[in-house]
């Protein structure tokens, strides 16, 4: 529901003209940045984007299927650092570190660059604000405080973000250096954010707004039946229940409560990227000697990078990979 309401901000808001699209994508992005962090069931769109970087990633849905796998050949190449002909667990690691830092890394510049064009050293949030959110000021409070409306919506963004950008302000003067914003912006890859991905993480989930999560709300919020069926529930969702009440629910009162969340999502010394690595491997690895050849890889394309493509036509705006 949210998140078809959140479609429908990023329509109107392009045709408003405020905020900008890129703006919008990104407030979306708050939404989607904690799916990076419960990669249980394991999500295409995660994989590609874990695996390519989310700008290659959207690149290589354009891409007819045949183009894709020739540049996944080039990518699982570069991927053998040592050139022996496999890829092992620790070069994939290294590889999804390496897009991952290039994306947070290309995607903090251009914010950067766009907030702050004349590059001071500090941005402040009455900048920021006025930047992202000015359009507000033409909204009146009963817009702002009618649930499930527009200004709803915005109002809470709003508000989330400023409490990320004070999460994010390291030495609390109110303004963030660059350092600072790369956190705000990708707070999935600051440690320092975590408390704050967890608070995001459970009002998304928590849709009753009672400031825990059921075993509905969890299921809720990685499995919707479709319309009209009431098939037996897949097996995986059946696990994720003996899941959450048997491991996530640790103090066992029915619900998930701050700390329960942030076990789940981010329990400490958990690494992502060879999290993801390790699901790659085992994913694609035919013949189970724990390391992947270029074959295996191209054999599995569906997995690192798939391909939507309808548009053949489209063409690719970054060549430097290839
Ligand atoms: C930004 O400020 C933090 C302290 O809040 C400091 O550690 C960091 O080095 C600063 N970064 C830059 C680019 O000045």
């Amino acid at each position: 529901m949210l998140r078809s309401l959140f479609v429908a901000l990023a329509v109107s808001a392009v045709f408003a003209g405020v905020p900008t699209p890129e703006e919008t994508k990104r407030m979306m992005g708050h939404l989607s940045d904690a799916e990076h962090f419960k990669n249980e069931h394991h999500n295409k769109q995660y994989d590609h984007d874990a695996f390519l970087g989310e700008d290659q990633a959207k690149a290589f849905d354009q891409l007819p299927p045949e183009e894709s796998k020739r540049r996944l050949g080039i990518i699982a190449d570069k991927i053998d650092s040592d050139k022996d002909g496999f890829v092992t667990l620790v070069e994939l690691k290294d590889w999804i570190r390496y897009t991952q830092k290039r994306y947070t890394e290309e995607d903090t510049e251009r914010h950067w660059r766009q907030h702050n064009p004349d590059n001071s050293e500090k941005l402040a949030w009455e900048d920021y604000k006025k930047n992202v959110y000015g359009f507000m000021d033409e909204m009146s409070e009963k817009e702002k405080n009618t649930p499930n409306s527009e200004g709803f919506a915005y109002a809470s963004l709003l508000k989330r973000d400023r409490r990320r950008w004070h999460y994010a302000d390291a030495d609390q003067d109110g303004s963030l250096n660059r350092t600072e914003f790369a956190a705000f912006l990708h707070p999935e890859e600051n440690p320092t954010m975590r408390d704050v991905v967890v608070l995001e993480t459970l009002e998304d989930i928590d849709k009753d707004k009672d400031g825990k999560v059921s075993l509905e709300e969890y299921i809720g919020d990685m499995y919707k039946p479709e319309d009209g069926e009431d098939d037996e529930e897949p097996d995986w969702v059946k696990q994720e229940r003996e899941q959450f009440t048997g491991y996530r629910d640790t103090n066992k009162d029915g619900f998930m409560d701050e700390h329960e969340v942030k076990d789940w999502i981010a329990p400490p010394e958990f690494d992502h990227a060879e999290a993801e690595a390790r699901h790659l491997v085992f994913e694609a690895d035919a013949d189970a000697d724990e390391k992947l050849t270029k074959a295996e890889i191209l054999e599995k394309y569906d997995l690192f990078v798939g391909s939507q493509a309808t548009d053949f036509g489209e063409a690719l705006s970054r060549h430097d990979e290839f």
